[in-house]
């Protein structure tokens, strides 16, 4: 099979993951309007070419928080990688070592994070936190993973509770035991249901935590679902360096806007004042693109991943990295941008589709 977009990814594993987790990774809250939206949105959005500039040099480089990366696309947050390949995030972590971008370790990781560094020492990583009901639980982790070089913490805003997964709870689906969430320390039995209600999760979270979360780390603090001005200014004035535009894959609220039609209400209230991330629905090197068009500095890939991972571990996922910067270069290319800084709102128009 040869495998030439990331729908192609996508098609090998829905046929070879069992029914339950293939419903349990694609599936979104409710109708999952917001779900294909996502992606959907995209499509509305035409690009306007500029021809004559010389590309014969084209440079995909950026930087996140300071750090380079090769691509603006990196890895977002998902949990439980072994459900789709052996050494689940192990094989994340080296492709996306090898790839040179930023691989963002869940709190619900299904490797220990010792195992994930041990297995790309250089790679650059963030980790993303569910705020657990036990602070000290929460506070262990954060100090382990900043020991462990870890250079920002992802705090995910939009988990208060779990959204409503209907194949889910059709299955009834549940982790296995052995890929409880070993980094927590909380212990999971099989066919239980509290990580699927999330019961570990502080849903008392509030904007003074992140005064809390400040005093017990050096990281910088991106937060992750963040959809309205509103939350954009509340993040700046608690001095945030971050926002990460998300609806978490249209798997929380159902009808929250697509990402990428949320982010220009975020980008105009924050003013370049911190970097703002997308994502949700990439899935083109155009989608990217539009993406940085409108103000995102970088986007992040969930689902995409998790079908490289359960094609050929780590080399799968470097293989839908790697067809996705071919698409980006392309598509830098042929809207005249030699550099990252020259991707402007110019390249786009909304058509009436
Ligand atoms: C997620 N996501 C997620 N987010 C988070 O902050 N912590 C997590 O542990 C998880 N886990 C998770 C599991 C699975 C199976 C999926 C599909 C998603 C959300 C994720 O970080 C991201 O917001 C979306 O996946 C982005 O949308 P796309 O790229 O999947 O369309």
């Amino acid at each position: 099979m040869a495998f030439v977009c990331l729908a192609d990814f996508q098609a090998f594993a829905k046929d070879n993951l069992p029914k339950s987790t293939w419903e349990f990774i694609e599936g979104g809250a409710d109708e999952c309007i917001t779900r294909d939206e996502n992606i959907s949105a995209y499509k509305k959005i035409r690009l306007r070419p500029r021809f004559l500039r010389d590309m014969s040099v084209v440079d995909t480089k950026t930087t996140i928080q300071g750090s380079e990366i090769s691509f603006p696309v990196c890895i977002a947050p998902t949990g439980f990688h072994c459900l789709c390949w052996p050494d689940g995030e192990q094989s994340t972590a080296k492709a996306a070592e090898a790839m040179n971008i930023c691989y963002v370790t869940s709190t619900y990781s299904s490797c220990f994070y010792d195992d994930i560094v041990a297995g790309a020492p250089n790679g650059l990583r963030w980790i993303q936190l569910y705020v657990q009901r036990d602070r000290k639980i929460t506070k262990k982790l954060i100090q382990k993973v900043e020991s462990l070089g870890y250079k920002a913490l992802v705090l995910t805003v939009d988990t208060p509770a779990l959204g409503n997964r209907l194949q889910d709870n059709r299955n009834r689906f549940s982790f296995p035991a052995l890929l409880s969430t070993k980094n927590i320390h909380v212990p999971i039995e099989e066919n239980s249901e509290s990580l699927l209600s999330v019961s570990s999760i502080d849903s008392s979270t509030s904007w003074k935590d992140i005064a809390w979360l400040k005093s017990i780390t050096q990281m910088p603090i991106i937060l992750k679902g963040i959809l309205t001005r509103e939350d954009a200014e509340l993040a700046i004035s608690h001095n945030v360096q971050g926002i990460l535009v998300s609806n978490h894959g249209g798997r929380q609220l159902d009808t929250v806007p697509a990402t990428i039609d949320a982010l220009t209400e975020v980008v105009n209230a924050v003013q370049g004042r911190i970097e703002v991330y997308l994502d949700g629905g990439i899935r083109t090197g155009t989608d990217v693109l539009k993406a940085l068009a409108l103000g995102a500095r970088c986007v992040f890939l969930g689902r995409p991943i998790l079908w490289g991972l359960t094609y050929k571990g780590e080399e799968g996922v470097r293989q839908v990295l790697n067809l996705l910067k071919k698409e980006f270069y392309r598509s830098m290319v042929f809207t005249g941008c030699r550099s990252i800084s020259e991707i402007s709102q110019d390249l786009v128009q909304f058509s009436k589709l």
